[in-house]
């Protein structure tokens, strides 16, 4: 029998708690960053070292991208403990261990190739963010064996499946199962993450992305995005008359308005005008407006060849083009911007009517943002979010992201995980 020496790297008090749970069915809701992907890898390679030769084990990831870090972590997870890998397969992402059990490292992108297998435990990661499908499958595989699964995740909408299921679990209605959440907090208590940088994200995050990345808080599935108190705090009296120093632009495409706003050095709304025409009349218009100034305009579809158009007399005119994570980018940016009044407008019935009925929509499913008008137009909230991108990217807000202990110190904490595996 082969013999080896293995010594759990250090896992904090919530980490050791849901890593040692005995129960069939674990949940865990995590701040992001508060070690659940470290914490599940080592629940399964425990267990791992512990099974028979030809045991299945699986670490399961929305995509083959995510599923791939997991993977490379293992490996190395292996090599500092100095446990032999007798195999390990790159491209199916597969690692036989010494004791012949075998991991196999999956993407939920695909649900129904995930049947057919006998795990003796899995783990979803990322589990608000997998298809509920691709879980019904995964829990397919241990109806043979009766085998053990964690499920880890960030908080997103409350309608989600994995959200639905941990609240399921957390008032006890299922049996042999437990339920663990971790705020930022008991990151910041364990020494992982440091205060300073969530005070940071704080202020560059909007309350409710903060709420539910950090604080494990799970939004509406259809809410106002600005807030009608912030969409308030932030009214001038009338139009700025200082200069523009960059415009918005949100083509209309067949019966909606064509918007352009200004901003001027203060972010201020300086320029506002919205009209209806023929994609001629809106391309003079808006040359007449931009000329040689910054400026960003809506260029999905077809708004792509008005866009080249307009370059060849704006010189300082580029496109932005909407897709779903390019749009949920610009509008958490003027939501940020709003919630933390460093946006100015006036109090125009329309301008305040669009933002104020202005909702994110999440999938139940795939947990997918989107963001839209609840009723009418959105042509304004986009021209507004197209000028205070550009205006952010101008003003160069300063990149705070997130940054983990030995980021920034030579001496404390861990550089990556390397360090950690140390
Ligand atoms: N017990 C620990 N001791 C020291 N560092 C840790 C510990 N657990 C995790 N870390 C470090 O914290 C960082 C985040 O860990 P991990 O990726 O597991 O968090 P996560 O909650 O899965 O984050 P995400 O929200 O990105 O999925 C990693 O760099 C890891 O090295
Ligand atoms: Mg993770």
């Amino acid at each position: 029998m082969t013999t080896y020496n293995y010594k759990r790297p250090y896992l904090y008090p919530k980490q050791a708690e849901f890593v040692d749970c005995k129960k069939n069915l674990i949940c865990v809701e995590g701040s992001t960053k508060s070690g659940k992907t470290i914490g599940g890898l080592i629940w399964l390679l425990e267990k791992a070292l512990k099974g028979e030769p030809g045991y299945q084990y699986a670490w399961l990831a929305p995509t083959y991208r995510i599923s791939c870090i997991a993977y490379d972590r293992a490996k190395e997870f292996f090599r500092k403990q100095n446990i032999q890998e007798v195999k390990t397969s790159n491209i199916a992402q597969k690692l036989t261990l010494f004791n012949g059990t075998i991991l196999n490292f999956l993407s939920g992108e695909k649900p129904d190739l995930l049947y057919g297998v006998d795990n003796q435990a899995y783990v979803i990661d990322e589990a608000s963010r997998t298809s509920e499908e691709a879980f019904h499958a995964m829990t397919s595989t241990t109806t043979f064996t009766s085998g053990p699964s964690l499920l880890i995740s960030n908080v997103t909408n409350k309608s989600n499946w994995f959200h639905k299921l941990c609240n399921t679990v957390r008032i006890g209605k299922i049996r042999d199962a437990a339920y663990y959440k971790i705020v930022w907090q008991d990151a910041v208590e364990s020494g992982i993450l440091k205060k300073s940088v969530i005070e940071n994200k704080k202020r560059i995050l909007s309350k409710r992305v903060f709420d539910s990345l950090f604080n494990c808080q799970a939004y509406s599935d259809a809410s106002s995005v600005f807030g009608v108190d912030c969409i308030q705090a932030c009214q001038i009296e009338g139009l700025s008359k200082a200069v523009t120093v960059n415009y918005g632009v949100d083509l209309g495409k067949t019966h909606d308005y064509t918007v352009i706003i200004g901003l001027d050095k203060d972010c201020r709304v300086s320029f506002y005008n919205r009209f209806l025409g023929s994609h001629i009349k809106n391309i003079a218009k808006i040359n007449a407006v931009v000329k040689n100034t910054p400026c960003l305009v809506d260029a999905t579809g077809a708004g792509d060849p008005i866009v080249e158009i307009l370059r060849q007399k704006c010189s300082l005119l580029n496109g932005y083009k909407y897709s779903n994570t390019s749009k949920v980018n610009l509008i958490e940016n003027l939501a940020t911007m709003i919630q933390q009044q460093t946006i100015y407008f006036p109090p125009i019935e329309e301008i305040i009517k669009e933002l104020e009925s202005f909702e994110s929509k999440t999938t139940a499913k795939t947990g997918l943002t989107t963001y839209s008008a609840a009723t009418g137009h959105d042509d304004i909230v986009n021209a507004l979010a197209l000028a205070a991108w550009k205006y952010k990217e101008q003003h160069k807000v300063a990149d705070l992201d997130c940054v983990m202990i030995g980021a920034e110190d030579e001496d404390e904490g861990y550089h990556d995980i390397d360090d950690f595996w140390n």
